[in-house]
């Protein structure tokens, strides 16, 4: 893997023109879109004019006459043809958590009846995941189980009742087989909730062929949806109608506008939104959105998300073989290499696993890439962490961010004072 290569691996990629819809700093490596996607060039135009059109002229008429109300739905159908879902299936709406409490326990309330008490999930599931299952747990009577990757097949026994698992590890990047391991809870009894974080617009994700239960998913990371973006919720068609969530706010409620003292939730998914939905951030993600399907044509007709697919795992493979080679000995790939394991994220950790990890990050982010960092303990190791977005990121782009890293650790920029405080978000 040399520049050379590297650079005609960029001529010959059809989806380079790709990253024209995006507004990119002039010296910027960005290898941090499975945090915060990239600024959508139609974005801030279209803002403008939701605010000074939509809001400024139609007013309250905008609901009708702009469709903001049907903005959940709509942005629910283009999610769902990037995460294997029909249209109908999916809303957008509210946040991650708050929505991986609406499914969590809708999926709980269904499994109480039969006497199943235990929720399981990965230790190593991205804390938020676990916050929200523990206290549900609590007040609802379940005990929350944290299991290793490797043991969540042995631990479905008849007593789980729900297993909730982030598809694509936050920390590590690998990839769980959702159709494995959703056939094994359903053989076990136990409905299965997915977090697509890092999954929806990064890797193909197939619910509906999956059989899988309920998933959620964020809108700020590969969707490109801004900061804080509305995240979306699919429930499959077999239980839609038939689950309640426990925010049973007017917006889900099946005639809003008929203003009843009593709550009837609407059919389908609709049911899963809560109050008054953000239209300006429902704007922008419809922006964020947009980019990720502008790359559908290059799919053929091999399945949604595939041209995209073979980029990551193109760009992944040579971020991988220029560290390995170009700075031997010095970190671990905690990252799987096979494949069908991993996500669109490569993971390293110090080999010596001595302290560095974060002020190299910091050193990276000041020659403009940017990746981040996520704390080890006990059981896990300091991560240095470069999300690969294929809408936006070129072969050159890997050479030229690992040459980066190379400089960074000859010249022991890391060892900086200024490099080494800790801010408040890593
Ligand atoms: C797997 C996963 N779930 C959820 C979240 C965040 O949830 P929220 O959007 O509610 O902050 C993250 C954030 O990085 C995440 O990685």
């Amino acid at each position: 893997m040399t520049l050379d290569v590297c650079k005609r691996l960029d001529a010959q990629d059809p989806l380079a023109a790709l990253r024209d819809l995006f507004i990119l700093p002039e010296g910027v490596i960005y290898l941090d879109g499975n945090s915060l996607g990239v600024l959508p060039k139609a974005a801030p135009a279209r803002i403008a004019e939701v605010v000074a059109k939509e809001w400024g002229e139609g007013l309250i008429r905008s609901w009708n006459s702009a469709s903001w109300i049907d903005l959940p739905q709509r942005l629910g159908d283009k999610v769902a043809r990037l995460i294997g879902a029909a249209p109908g299936e999916v809303v957008c709406t509210d946040g991650t958590s708050v929505n991986l409490y609406k499914v969590l326990f809708a999926a709980l309330s269904q499994m109480k009846a039969g006497g199943r008490r235990v929720m399981i999930s990965e230790r190593s599931n991205f804390p938020t995941d676990l916050y929200i299952a523990e206290s549900l747990c609590r007040e609802r009577g379940f005990t929350l189980k944290l299991i290793d990757a490797d043991e969540l097949p042995a631990a479905l026994t008849d007593e789980v009742a729900v297993l909730m698992l982030t598809h694509v590890n936050y920390r590590t990047g690998a990839m769980h087989d959702m159709k494995a391991l959703t056939a094994a809870a359903h053989a076990a009894g136990a409905l299965t909730v997915w977090d697509l974080a890092h999954s929806a617009g990064a890797v193909p994700v197939a619910l509906n062929d999956s059989e899988a239960d309920f998933a959620i998913g964020c809108g700020y990371k590969y969707l490109n949806g801004g900061p804080g973006a509305p995240a979306f919720v699919w429930v499959h068609a077999r239980h839609a109608s038939r689950f309640e969530q426990p925010l049973s706010g007017w917006f889900g409620h099946a005639a809003p506008f008929e203003f009843s003292p009593h709550y009837r939730p609407a059919p389908g998914v609709a049911r899963y939104l809560c109050g008054t939905q953000p239209i300006l951030a429902l704007s922008a993600l419809e922006c964020g959105l947009d980019t990720v399907l502008a790359a559908e044509p290059f799919d053929g007709n091999r399945g949604s998300m595939a041209a995209l697919r073979d980029k990551s795992l193109a760009l992944t493979d040579a971020f991988i073989a220029l560290v390995e080679e170009r700075c031997p000995g010095r970190f671990t790939l905690v990252t799987p290499r096979e494949h069908a394991r991993r996500g669109s994220q490569v993971c390293l950790a110090l080999s010596d696993k001595g302290p560095g990890a974060y002020a190299i990050v910091q050193a990276l982010i000041a020659r403009g890439v940017i990746g981040d960092f996520r704390a080890g303990d006990a059981q896990m190791p300091d991560i240095l962490r470069f999300g690969l977005t294929p809408l936006y990121l070129g072969f050159e782009d890997v050479w030229n961010a690992v040459e980066h890293l190379v400089q960074v650790l000859e010249r022991e920029e890391w060892k900086r004072p200024e490099f080494n405080q800790k801010l408040a978000v890593t």
